[in-house]
This record gives C-alpha cells, sequence and structure tokens, in this order.
C-alpha cells in the first residue's frame, strides 16, 4: 500500500504537470491574441479568412533627406557590386552589400546563418537583424546590375521609384511586366496554373509551397491563387514589414534552414511569397502600364510582353 506521503507527492506531481500544460496552452493563445490585438488597435493587421492585412492608419511619410532608405543585396561572390558601392549611389542610400558565398563576412552586419535558399537566407536575416531599427523602406535585390527580368538597370529602378507610392502600397515589385508569373503562376490547390514561360522548377516550387504552407504560415488559410511579378526584387516599407511580429520572419528561416528541399526549390518557394507575406494579396498583379507609370514614372506606352492566346489578356490602363 501507498504510504500518504507517497500518495500526497504523486497527487503534487500530477497537479504541477497540469498546470504546467495548462500555463504552456496559455501562454500560446496569448501570444496569439496579443498579437492580434495589438494590431487590431494600431490598424496594422486584420485577419480573414485567408490572413489579408489591412491597410496601416498610422502615417510614416518617406524621410525628405538622404538616406532615403537601405538597398540591401543578395550577390554571389562573383557578382560586380560596384553599382552599389559607387560613392554617388551611397550619398542617398545605406547599402547592405551581401556576399552568400561568404557567410562569416568580416562585416558582421552581412553575416547569414548559412549559404542556402538563395535570396532568401539574406533578406530573412536582414529583417531579422533588424527588425527593431528598420530604415523607412528597403529595396531587396540580387547583385547584378542589368538582368533580363529587369526592365532597367537597378540602380535607376531605385532612384527612380515613386516613394509615395511606396508609402501608400507598402511593398513594390522592382518588374513590371506580367511575363511570365502574372496572373495565376501557382495554384496550390487545384494544380492547373497558368503557365506561359520558362518557369525553372516551378511545379516542384507548387508543391513545395502547398506542402509546406503551414509549417510557414500557421494559422493563415491556404490561397487558391498564388501569383506576383516575378523575381525576388522589391521595395518595402518598414510599416509593411511590420504588420508581421518578428517571430514570422524567425519562423519562415527557422524552415528555410531546415528544409530538405532543393536550394533552388526552397529559394522560389519564398520568391513566389514575398508578394503575400508583406501585403497579405495572394495575387499581386498591378497592369504592367499602371506599375510602370505609377511607380516609375515611366508612363510612356511600352510594348509589354503579351500572354499567348489562350491566357487571361493584360489588363488596359488607364
Ligand atoms: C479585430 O477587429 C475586428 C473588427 O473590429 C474584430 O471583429 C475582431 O474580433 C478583432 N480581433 C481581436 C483579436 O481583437
Ligand atoms: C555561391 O553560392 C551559389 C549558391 O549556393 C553557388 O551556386 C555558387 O557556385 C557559389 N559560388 C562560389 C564562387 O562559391
Ligand atoms: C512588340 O513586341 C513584340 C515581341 O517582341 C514584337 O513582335 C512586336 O512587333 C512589338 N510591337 C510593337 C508595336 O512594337
Amino acid at each position: 500500500m501507498l504510504s500518504r506521503t507517497r500518495v500526497s507527492a504523486l497527487l503534487l506531481v500530477l497537479l504541477l504537470c497540469v498546470t504546467g500544460l495548462y500555463f504552456l496552452e496559455g501562454n500560446s493563445r496569448i501570444v496569439l491574441d496579443g498579437f492580434s490585438q495589438a494590431a487590431n488597435k494600431t490598424g496594422h493587421y486584420i485577419k480573414g479568412g485567408t490572413s489579408i492585412f489591412g491597410l496601416s492608419t498610422v502615417k510614416d511619410e518617406p524621410p525628405n533627406f538622404p538616406p532615403y532608405g537601405t538597398v540591401v543585396a543578395a550577390a554571389r561572390g562573383d557578382e560586380d557590386l560596384s553599382w552599389m558601392k559607387d560613392a554617388g549611389f551611397q550619398k542617398n542610400w545605406d547599402v547592405f552589400p551581401y556576399n552568400i558565398n561568404n557567410t562569416v563576412n568580416p562585416d558582421t552586419r552581412l553575416q547569414i546563418p548559412m549559404n542556402k535558399g538563395h535570396e532568401a537566407m539574406v533578406y530573412l536575416s536582414y529583417i531579422i537583424n533588424n527588425y527593431e531599427n528598420l530604415p523607412w523602406c528597403i529595396f531587396f535585390t540580387h547583385g547584378h546590375y542589368e538582368s533580363w527580368h529587369q526592365e532597367e538597370p537597378i540602380p535607376r529602378l531605385i532612384n527612380t521609384l515613386n516613394r509615395k507610392a511606396l508609402a501608400k502600397e507598402g511593398y513594390i515589385s522592382l518588374r513590371c511586366d506580367w511575363y511570365p508569373t502574372c496572373p495565376a503562376e501557382i495554384r496550390p490547390w487545384d494544380h492547373d496554373a497558368t503557365v506561359w514561360g520558362p518557369g525553372v522548377k516551378r511545379k516542384e516550387t507548387e508543391n513545395a509551397i502547398a506542402g509546406n504552407w503551414r509549417q510557414i504560415f500557421p494559422g493563415e488559410g491556404m490561397p487558391d491563387t498564388i501569383s506576383s511579378q516575378c523575381c525576388a526584387q522589391f521595395a518595402v516599407t518598414r510599416q509593411a514589414i511590420r504588420r508581421r511580429p518578428l517571430d514570422d520572419y524567425e519562423r519562415m528561416r527557422e524552415w528555410l534552414i531546415s528544409s530538405l528541399l532543393d536550394d533552388e526549390v526552397s529559394g522560389r518557394v519564398f520568391e513566389k511569397l514575398w508578394a503575400y507575406i508583406f501585403t497579405g494579396k495572394a495575387v499581386h498583379c498591378p497592369p504592367p502600364q499602371q506599375c510602370a507609370c505609377e511607380h516609375f514614372g515611366r508612363c510612356e506606352p511600352q510594348n509589354w510582353t503579351q500572354p499567348p492566346d489562350g491566357l487571361p489578356a493584360l489588363p488596359k490602363w488607364p
């Protein structure tokens, strides 16, 4: 027979376990509720079926004097970043010339946990390291000066971007052309995407998004369609970044670090998701002509890449 003290001790242990569980549960609930309530208060975040973000009601105007923001480049070691190291450029912008091949950069600002997931590791690491002290806006770019997926050289895109438009929209892609990702590139439920380009690893990326959505965005419904102008170069305001708590970005990077997916795929998972991450809009495809005019002042009519017959036509603007 158990002695009385033994029974009491057992009961006490049981009680401690139950309270422990209760507190754990309670805490996680508090964290979640605390986030949405605080966000509700500032008007930063309105959670809908698929976590659509509300527009911020708090004004955060662009600075009138340099530095106007920060440029974060995720370059490979063999890429020429002289455009970014240019003194004239640095008069207006703070620069973070990351080299993905040099994870233990002597400049500690530019260290990353590992070279994995292409530019995504750099972008997420910059946000995580600087979350409490973000500049008004950040341009996230690759290392190249020119590329097939840019309509102009990168410093020109940066210097001509309309900051009033950025203040209003929070996120602006540096590419306006719909080719090859708009308006319905990723269809994680139905797998019947609108495909009209090379779409490197598109199918694998779509499957990876479908299979990992709950890990990356717990509590957010997976959208039917995910699409935005390609290729992971964009400007974003600190206000748009802070629509999500730091935890979200840490969770995303944790996923990237531990993912067993090929780099080519895990990096592309984020490439498809940046617009959603910052705007809450899973389909973010402004008409190319409107994008060029309103975001970059290129209002003369342009000959945009036309989708082949059978696909939705480019929207007219104006
Ligand atoms: C946030 O605000 C909406 C609309 O006013 C309300 O329906 C919702 O319950 C609020 N959520 C929280 C967690 O306070
Ligand atoms: C840099 O990293 C990329 C991505 O992992 C890799 O493809 C490339 O070969 C690396 N370059 C050098 C010079 O190590
Ligand atoms: C627009 O571009 C396409 C493809 O490059 C070309 O075939 C066509 O002639 C161009 N149209 C005009 C009006 O320039």
